[in-house]
């Protein structure tokens, strides 16, 4: 394990950012733009790219994944002094100069960097207005040396893509021939493929008039040169080059004379414009886009009042989202990550699912099934009316038999199988989110919202029946034990117990597994009782009190054959694979013991309630067998070489990934566990291990960013344990988020109301909370009078049994809550 104590930057929690307070971060640490419909993705350097809704099909911008330096393409500045002929980037990247001073502002949907240069500070801010699909990039330069005018040239770029990112990448001798620009003005339209099917289109402008300009990207850098060096940048002239196929850019030239002490803003638009198809050409007839009505807009935008205003939306924007849910702890950490920054992440997942990052490369995986359901029990309360609609997306690309794609597209909100099908558990998901939309907002219409199968025209039932047909998928398809049968995988998508891939460079989730008869989930199984059981809850709190019985017997049964098959011992197994054969028991040489059966479980009340102790020792031996400094590691002993029978999971070098890696997204389901079993102690000490402030502090190991959540962190086996990766786009975000919120600190939607039972440790002396819940502000303030975790509610005044709080009179918006945790000593 490396050692060191380096941090990278600081977190300031007044303006709700990140300030990064050196350019080499260990990676690009980045930022989204963008919340509806249009993203960015943006490094501390300026890099990334950005889309309208599809990372695939519709990107405006190049990014060139898995080069060095890491960062290669993005929004490039530059700036020459005339005078001296010297060149630097502002942002840093791509030139490297030694900038005499940097920061990086990461903030919610925003990003602002800044720097000085040879006597000249520059700030440029970066972000997308709500309801616009563009980006805004505002510089501000200031002449700082005193007594002297400075005469500079400024340089934009960007390279522009084909919005068919895998085609950009694959189908060269065609893209090589199509490329097409009109400039006009200080606007760069970037056309190609608008000619035949296409009627959007992307624009790079300049609120100045320009000097010169460059599309063509050979004629802006100068053959054999790079991003780090354009001739035209150097030599101080630009080409005013057209393009016609090779890669089209966008560069626009200004020149700026500051007096001594003198600011100038230019802003640059990046956005992207559709045309109704049959008025996409002006004069009609003709090939030049018709821009009548992107026109005004750019020209709203260029103005920097209208900029600021839009800015200033985007800031109310975030307070109010983020204003449903704040907290006041003894840790910083839980603070920080609750009150901004995994809030955020939420949002992050919500909107994108596992498409584009800077690990996810934006073409492979479009929205997954069961991510995103699981990323909605993080933002439901945020925007309960957009979860609505993605669980609707949702359950309408579920086929008749109750199974699911495992994603789906979303440009056309269609699924499809282009990363594999049939993983058996992903049914179970909708109804875990649907329960959790029912019990945030009590909005029991849902229920009964006619939508399709498979998107099929005429296939429309109720969703209920859509999560009837989901449990009825599982029962009709257990194994020998009468355990759910696995399919291709379950949450664990390289636990392949039926694939037997034997091909080199074969994917593992696509190629067809065998039809399994035998190989059963215990993790299916614990997700089928958990299920079961929300749905004989939203039954009962229906008043269908027949129905809920019946889910409640089926729960039961499927309880009754884990306590019967599953239980090893000291903890629960995983599975049994093709041969019956058990897989996480301690009658395995290698992956003895796995974490997710031990936290779902318990989570599905197996083994809680009894007198068996199952669940309290199931905790026990997970955090004996699994615990690290850097979080709960997946299972062990990791899987030293490659089990044909087990898949993916074993062809990871030990400690990464699946194969005994810390997954971020499984730690959380342990401090749930935790948590119902009355350890706060325990509970936060998990959490706090795999909190990314709390790990700001071991950034040169971490490496990944400090605010956000990353999917997994190097297990113990690994000779980089503790480095994490794959950060951003990981269920980690909304399961630590409910961890910490519903469990530790314990304010819960239910069905009847907001429940209130906090699991915190022994030695915090409280904390409070608001929390809007149905259109009602709680007012939270929960005091510890002695040890233990039982609870006493007093709700305006009045003592309440249970802890519950009933929901108030209709027209009441504000509550106060009033909470003793523990037993008064003595
Ligand atoms: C990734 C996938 C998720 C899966 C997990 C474990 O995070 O996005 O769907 O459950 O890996 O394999
Ligand atoms: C998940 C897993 C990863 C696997 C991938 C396949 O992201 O974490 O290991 O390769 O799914 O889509």
């Amino acid at each position: 394990m490396r050692e060191g104590r380096v941090r990278y930057g600081y977190f300031d929690d007044e303006t709700r950012e990140y300030v990064i307070t050196r350019p080499d971060t260990p990676l690009p640490w980045i930022n989204y733009l963008g919340c509806e419909d249009f993203f960015g993705l943006i490094s501390n350097t300026g890099g990334g790219y950005c889309f309208y809704r599809d990372a695939r099909l519709r990107r405006l911008t190049r990014y060139r994944y898995n080069t060095t330096p890491a960062e290669a393409g993005g929004r490039h500045l530059y700036l020459r002094d005339r005078d001296t002929g010297q060149v630097w980037a502002p942002t840093w990247q791509p030139t490297r100069s030694n900038l005499d001073q940097y920061t990086c502002r990461h903030g919610l949907g925003y990003t602002v960097v800044r720097s000085e240069y040879l006597g000249i500070r520059a700030n440029v801010r970066y972000f997308v207005p709500l309801g616009a699909t563009l980006e805004i990039w505002q510089l501000t330069l200031t002449n700082l040396s005193s007594g002297v005018e400075r005469h500079l040239a400024l340089f934009s770029a960007v390279e522009f893509c084909l919005w068919d990112a895998w085609d950009d990448a694959t189908n060269l001798q065609r893209n090589l021939s199509i490329g097409e620009v009109e400039v006009v003005d200080n606007v760069i339209y970037h056309k190609t493929e608008y000619r035949e099917r296409r009627n959007h289109l992307a624009y790079f402008a300049c609120s100045e008039p320009l000097v010169g300009f460059d599309t063509q990207r050979e004629a802006f850098l100068g053959p054999y040169h790079g991003w780090h060096e354009p001739e035209t940048v150097q030599r101080g002239q630009s080409r005013n080059s057209m393009v016609h196929g090779w890669a089209p850019v966008g560069s626009h030239h200004i020149q700026l004379d500051l007096a001594p002490g003198a600011s100038r803003q230019i802003t640059f638009l990046l956005g992207y414009h559709e045309n109704p198809p049959a008025d996409k050409f002006d004069p009609p007839g003709s090939q030049t886009i018709n821009k009548r009505s992107v026109q005004p807009l750019i020209a709203h935008y260029l103005r920097s009042e209208n900029a600021d205003a839009a800015f200033l939306e985007l800031r109310a924007h975030w307070d109010r989202l983020l204003g449903n849910c704040q907290v006041s702890t003894p840790d910083v950490h839980t603070d920080r990550m609750v009150n901004i920054w995994n809030a955020y992440q939420c949002m992050v997942t919500f909107n994108l699912s596992r498409s584009a990052s800077f690990f996810e490369t934006g073409v492979g995986r479009g929205m997954g099934f069961r991510d995103s359901n699981q990323d909605l029990l993080g933002f439901v309360h945020m925007v309960p009316a957009r979860a609505r609609a993605r669980i609707l997306d949702l359950a309408a690309t579920q086929l008749p038999d109750g199974g699911a794609y495992h994603q789906y597209q979303p440009l056309t909100k269609r699924g499809n199988d282009a990363v594999g099908g049939g993983f058996n558990d992903d049914p179970q998901w909708l109804i875990l989110a649907v329960a959790a939309y029912l019990k945030e907002t009590g909005d029991a219409t849902i229920l009964d919202e006619p939508v399709s199968y498979n998107n099929l025209p005429g296939s429309e039932t109720p969703l209920r029946e859509h999560l009837e047909r989901a449990l009825r998928y599982t029962l009709e398809r257990l194994g020998p034990h009468g355990l759910p049968l696995i399919g291709h995988a379950d949450w664990n998508d390289c636990l392949n117990l039926n694939t037997f891939s034997t091909t080199p460079g074969e994917s593992f989730q696509t190629t067809v597994s065998r039809d399994g008869r035998t190989a059963e989930s215990v993790v299916i199984a614990a997700l089928f009782v958990w299920a079961a059981r929300e749905m004989a809850a939203i039954a009962c709190w229906q008043g269908h009190h027949k129905q809920a019985q019946a889910y409640q017997d089926q729960a039961a049964r499927m309880a009754a054959a884990v306590t019967a098959h599953a239980w090893d011992g000291a903890w629960w197994m995983r599975a049994y694979d093709h041969f019956g054969s058990k897989v996480g028991s301690h009658e395995c040489e290698e992956g003895r013991i796995y974490i997710e059966p031990q936290g779902l479980c318990t989570l599905a009340g197996i083994g809680v309630d009894d007198e068996s102790g199952r669940a309290e020792q199931a905790l026990a031996s997970a955090r004996q067998h699994l615990g690290t400094p850097h979080g709960l590691v997946l299972q062990q002993p990791a899987y030293s070489r490659y089990y044909l029978h087990l898949g993916e999971i074993s062809s990871y070098p030990p400690g990464y990934k699946e194969n005994a890696g810390v997954f971020c997204h499984s730690n959380p389901w342990m401090m749930i566990a935790a948590a119902l079993l009355g350890h706060g102690d325990v509970a936060h000490e998990d959490y706090l291990r795999i909190n990314p402030s709390a790990r700001e502090e071991i950034s040169d190991v971490h490496r990944c960013e400090p605010y956000v959540y990353a999917q997994m962190i190097a297990g113990r086996d690994a000779p980089t344990h503790g480095e994490a990766k794959n950060s951003w786009l990981t269920g980690a975000a909304a399961w630590n988020y409910v961890a910490i919120t519903q469990w530790i600190l314990g304010v819960r939607p239910t069905f009847e109301g907001l429940q209130i039972a906090p699991v915190i440790p022994e030695s915090w002396a409280g904390f409070s909370a608001r929390r809007v819940f149905r259109g009602v502000t709680y007012s939270i303030a929960v005091e510890r009078v002695g040890k233990g975790n039982a609870c006493r509610l007093w709700v305006d005044g009045k003592r309440v049994q249970g802890t519950i709080i009933p929901l108030p009179p209709a027209g009441e918006t504000a509550v106060e809550v009033s909470v003793k945790l523990g037993e008064p000593q003595g």
